[in-house]
């Protein structure tokens, strides 16, 4: 038996864990210690989070014992996994990096002997491990961006989107702010580098308005590495990325 789309749409999210615990009432796994496994039952889990469903396609594939037990998986599996209205997207493939960060020194000798399938900007590692902390559910366009303090310090951040459109915070401006507000900067450690990763077309472009706070916070020869999740990396600097800013400088009369 399966469990069918009843609508178009698109697999927004799939909780594992209520997952798991349908197969184990099924009895493919133990409730108890004393509980008898049934080789004979269990889930297949057909579509993935991010693909679109079609009315009528089977999802997830229920092999039940009795009638009774498959209608029971059947009901709690419309509450597991969430079908929306929207474009497909990929979730990013890299969730966290578990490792310490890389001090400066490490950093550079580490760019040179780079693997293609890393970023060579240590930095940029950073930003795409950020990237999935990013709330995206409704453009599902994860930002990740990392700042490297003088001290060595990484401070990450992801875009955070709201149901009023325009109130989305990039990443940027997500990395920017937590360092704003976190003891490096009452101690006057400085930003020397900013990277900024996206599955983009291309190197990911900071918006205008970014590009703004980074020229209050940065200076503007603060490099910006900038790269999408095919290895394309292109580095620049605030200073590039928004000539002729507005500062406070031009408030002083
Ligand atoms: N976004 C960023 O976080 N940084 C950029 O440099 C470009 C755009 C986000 C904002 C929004 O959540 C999504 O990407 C699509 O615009």
């Amino acid at each position: 038996q399966s469990w069918k789309a009843d609508t178009r749409g698109v697999i927004t999210e799939i909780d594992a864990e209520e997952m798991g615990l349908v197969a184990m009432r099924l009895g493919a796994g133990r409730a108890t210690h004393d509980d008898v496994i049934d080789p004979a039952v269990g889930l297949v889990v057909r579509r993935k989070v991010g693909e679109e469903v079609l009315p009528g396609e089977p999802l997830v594939e229920v092999h039940a014992a009795t009638p009774e037990a498959a209608a029971v998986a059947m009901e709690r599996l419309k509450e597991i996994v969430r079908i929306k209205d929207g474009k497909p997207f990929s979730p990013p493939l890299v969730l966290d990096v578990i490792r310490d960060a890389p001090s400066a020194a490490e950093g550079r000798a580490g760019a040179e002997e780079a693997r293609s399938d890393s970023p060579a900007d240590p930095l940029l590692a950073h930003a795409v491990a950020a990237r999935a902390t990013a709330y995206v559910p409704y453009s599902h366009f994860a930002v990740g961006a990392a700042l490297r303090l003088e001290n060595g310090d990484i401070v990450t951040g992801a875009n955070v989107e709201n149901a009023s459109y325009g109130l989305t915070n990039c990443a940027e401006r997500t990395a920017v702010f937590q360092y704003v507000t976190s003891p490096a900067y009452k101690a006057g450690v400085k930003i020397v580098e900013l990277a900024v990763a996206a599955d983009s077309e291309g190197p990911v472009a900071p918006c205008g308005a970014c590009r703004q706070v980074l020229a209050e916070f940065c200076s503007p020869q603060t490099r910006v590495v900038l790269g999408d999740m095919s290895g394309n990396e292109r580095a620049t600097s605030v200073g590039e990325l928004l000539p002729y800013a507005f500062g406070a400088a031009q408030m002083t009369r």
